[in-house]
């Protein structure tokens, strides 16, 4: 429910992504929200008002001298009420309507009475690759963004006309988790984050591996928070079959080793580097190219171990770190004595923040609790949906970049 007590209008103009609209609208009521649908006329011919109205549970508005309402001032009442205006899908033609604030219906006609930026207008265009291409729309683009208004992208692919481009509205599942991050605090903006996630594999042959019980979910949540508050996301992901966040560039690796070459490559740019991944403590130092057979004697395969490279503390001994130019953060997995493992893991990695959990209590799940550890202070998260804990994370770690360099350095 991360719409909760939200009121959206949303705004459905021509276009055949209309039939994506009732999805849309489904899927942001089931997050919390309350849906006021209003559409133009062009919108209509593709869908009806009553499907959006069923969907909606609220009758929709298509016509700005509609007589039920007391002072015959839809725009003005539909506007004031709402959080946030979402027009998807938006058409070109609507676009440049918006754009030269042309107000001959109820829908742009409510747009522009507004009161911005207590209503912010979110568009979600969807048209043919060569509208979309046109430097007419591209010009009625930059003058939305000047406006303030927010673009909220289009997806590519195989389009309702058979050509193949930019220009699809993007996805209903898309569009909420955009809606929902548009919501939440900006308190990364200019921040570049990185995060590790999910486990590690290290071969033993080319069938085989060793690596451990991480979903990888935390990290992801953490990837997904720091984007909502406006950071740029980097992702270095183990094997995990998680979908990327939107917005977060993805690199996926397999071993420690290649998280620790992806990692320390991209660290040199991060000024927040979270580091949440269950890592491979050991590798098999004789993994073999072919499969190893059983030979029938009975004999063991004989595997030599050799430890892997410490990622975070790696990147904590960095001159950037040093100098608090990069703020690291490490996670502990234990299973017992987490405020006494945590900050002794703490001093060990040499992170400003170390994040404890109990893995055989989270692995896996949708839910964890946190125990954030520092040098001067000991703060529990209580258990709550990753997400939430991201969140929470993002929050404080925000609070850290905003203190004075010396204080979010690292200490060895
Ligand atoms: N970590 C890392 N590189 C490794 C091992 C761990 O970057 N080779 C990071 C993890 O991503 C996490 C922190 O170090 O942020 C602690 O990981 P954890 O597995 O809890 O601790 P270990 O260092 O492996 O110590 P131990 O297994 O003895 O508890």
């Amino acid at each position: 429910m991360q719409l909760r007590d939200r009121h959206l209008v949303l705004g459905l103009t021509g276009g055949i992504a209309c039939y994506k609209a009732a999805e849309l609208c489904r899927a942001l009521i089931k997050e919390g929200a309350t849906v006021q649908v209003v559409m133009t006329q062009s919108a209509e011919r593709f869908i009806t008002a009553v499907t959006m109205q069923a969907l909606s549970g609220r009758v929709v508005q298509t016509s700005q001298w509609d007589v039920r309402e007391p002072n015959n001032m839809p725009h003005i009442n539909l506007a004031r009420a709402a959080d946030a205006i979402l027009v998807a899908p938006c058409s070109a033609d609507f676009m440049a309507k918006l754009a030269h604030g042309a107000a001959d219906e109820l829908l742009s006609l409510m747009c522009l009475a507004r009161p911005r930026p207590r209503v912010p207008l979110l568009l979600a265009p969807a048209m043919n690759r060569e509208m979309w291409a046109h430097p007419a729309t591209q010009r009625n683009m930059e003058q939305l963004r000047q406006d303030g208004t927010v673009l909220l992208g289009v997806g590519s692919g195989d389009q309702a006309c058979g050509e193949t481009g930019d220009g699809r509205m993007l996805e209903p599942a898309e569009l909420v988790e955009d809606v929902i991050a548009f919501f939440q605090p900006k308190l990364l903006v200019g921040q570049q984050v990185l995060v590790t996630a999910g486990p590690t594999y290290e071969a033993i042959d080319p069938v085989r591996g060793i690596t451990n019980l991480s979903s990888g979910k935390m990290g992801f949540a953490i990837a997904r928070a720091a984007h909502e508050a406006g950071a740029v996301v980097t992702l270095v992901a183990g094997p995990v079959a998680l979908a990327t966040p939107r917005g977060v560039t993805r690199i996926d690796v397999r071993s420690a080793r290649e998280m620790h070459a992806a990692t320390l490559e991209q660290a040199h740019r991060a000024s927040l580097m979270v580091a949440a991944a269950a890592v491979a403590d050991w590798r098999v130092d004789n993994a073999s190219d072919q499969k190893i057979k059983k030979d029938g004697s009975g004999g063991l395969p004989q595997l030599r171990f050799a430890e892997n490279p410490d990622i975070v503390a790696e990147v904590a001994r960095s001159e950037r770190a040093r100098s608090g130019a990069l703020l690291c953060v490490g996670f502990a997995a234990e299973s017992q004595d987490l405020l006494a493992n945590a900050q002794a893991k703490r001093l060990r990695k040499g992170v400003p923040l170390l994040v404890g959990n109990i893995g055989p209590a989270t692995f896996g799940m949708d839910d964890n609790a946190l125990l954030l550890v520092t040098a001067t202070a000991v703060l529990e998260l209580p258990r709550a949906p990753k997400l939430e804990l991201a969140r929470q994370l993002v929050a404080h770690c925000a609070g850290m970049l905003a203190a004075a360099p010396a204080d979010r350095a690292t200490t060895t």
